[in-house]
């Protein structure tokens, strides 16, 4: 029943981030959100959950690239009864100077934060923060002719904490989690967060980044 999972966590995050909408969207599947003991706690997701009535509204960042990077008001993310989100910069022109990608919003984070050209803070409260950056790499083998995933710690840790992943989404331990590229598109695994918040699906070579035949040796069973 993997269903359950995107209600419960549509519930969390209507109640708290959405409008009227996505409440609506709620009803109409006539669904009580079930809340067994046995669910997997939701992450502290960096975004709201899409309504699970259609499975690929959760991939914000697939859209067709007139419906990306919307002003704030516009986005349907943001609260646009309140006054602040008027005040927010539009992504477009936020994003002028970045460097660039070709997919999601357009913009490469991880160079974005290697160069430099963004420094975000840390910590909300304390401004010397600094994050546990892990250099960790961990292979995961794919069966078939799809190179290797590789996983990498460093620039994930960059911008999150062990706890965004750990034990919610991942159990620390390799090989110890089912991943596949079904779960990921449901919005599940490497896909809370691709899709949503980092660089989406259509870029297979960025996980699959390691040729079976290559010079390296290979890891993992
Ligand atoms: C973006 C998600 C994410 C974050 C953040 C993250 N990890 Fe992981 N971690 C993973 C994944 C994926 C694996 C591999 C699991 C598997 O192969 O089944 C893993 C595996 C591990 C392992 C097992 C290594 C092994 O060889 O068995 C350890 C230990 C670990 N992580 C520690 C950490 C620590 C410490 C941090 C914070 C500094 C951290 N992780 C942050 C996703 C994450
Ligand atoms: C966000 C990272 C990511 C992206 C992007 C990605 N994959 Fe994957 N893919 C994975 C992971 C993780 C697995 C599971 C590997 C394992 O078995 O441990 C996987 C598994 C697979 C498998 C093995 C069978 C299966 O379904 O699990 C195939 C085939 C595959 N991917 C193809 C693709 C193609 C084609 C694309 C681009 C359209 C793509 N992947 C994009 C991470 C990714
Ligand atoms: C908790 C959120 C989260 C999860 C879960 C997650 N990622 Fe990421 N990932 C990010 C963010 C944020 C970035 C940096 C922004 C970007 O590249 O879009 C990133 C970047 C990456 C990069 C770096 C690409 C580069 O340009 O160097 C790879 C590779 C990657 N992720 C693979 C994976 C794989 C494979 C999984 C699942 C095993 C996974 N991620 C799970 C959030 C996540």
């Amino acid at each position: 029943m993997t269903r359950r999972i995107p209600t419960l966590l549509l519930t969390v995050f209507a109640a708290g981030l959405f409008g009227s909408t996505a409440v609506a969207a709620q009803d109409a599947k006539g669904k009580p959100a079930a809340a067994p003991a046995a669910a997997p706690a939701p992450a502290p997701a960096p975004a709201p959950a899409a309504p699970a009535t259609d499975v690929n509204r959760f991939n914000r960042l697939l859209k067709p690239a007139s419906q990306r990077n919307l002003p704030p008001m516009q986005d349907g993310i943001h609260d646009p009864t309140s006054e602040g989100t008027a005040a927010l910069m539009p992504p477009l022109a936020a994003f002028e100077t970045l460097p660039r990608s070709n997919a999601g919003n357009r913009v490469n984070w991880v160079k974005a934060l290697e160069d430099r050209a963004i420094n975000p803070r840390w910590d909300r409260i304390d401004p010397n923060a600094a994050p546990v950056v892990m250099d960790l790499n961990i292979v995961r083998e794919v069966k078939g002719s799809m190179p290797d995933v590789v996983y990498p710690h460093k620039q994930h840790t960059e911008w999150l904490d062990c706890s965004n992943c750990h034990p919610a989404i991942f159990i620390p331990q390799k090989g110890a989690n089912q991943i596949s590229m079904a779960a990921i598109l449901l919005g599940q695994k490497c896909g809370v967060c691709h899709g949503k918040v980092a660089f989406p699906v259509s870029e297979c070579r960025l996980c699959h980044s390691k040729k079976k035949d290559g010079p390296v040796a290979r890891t993992g069973q």
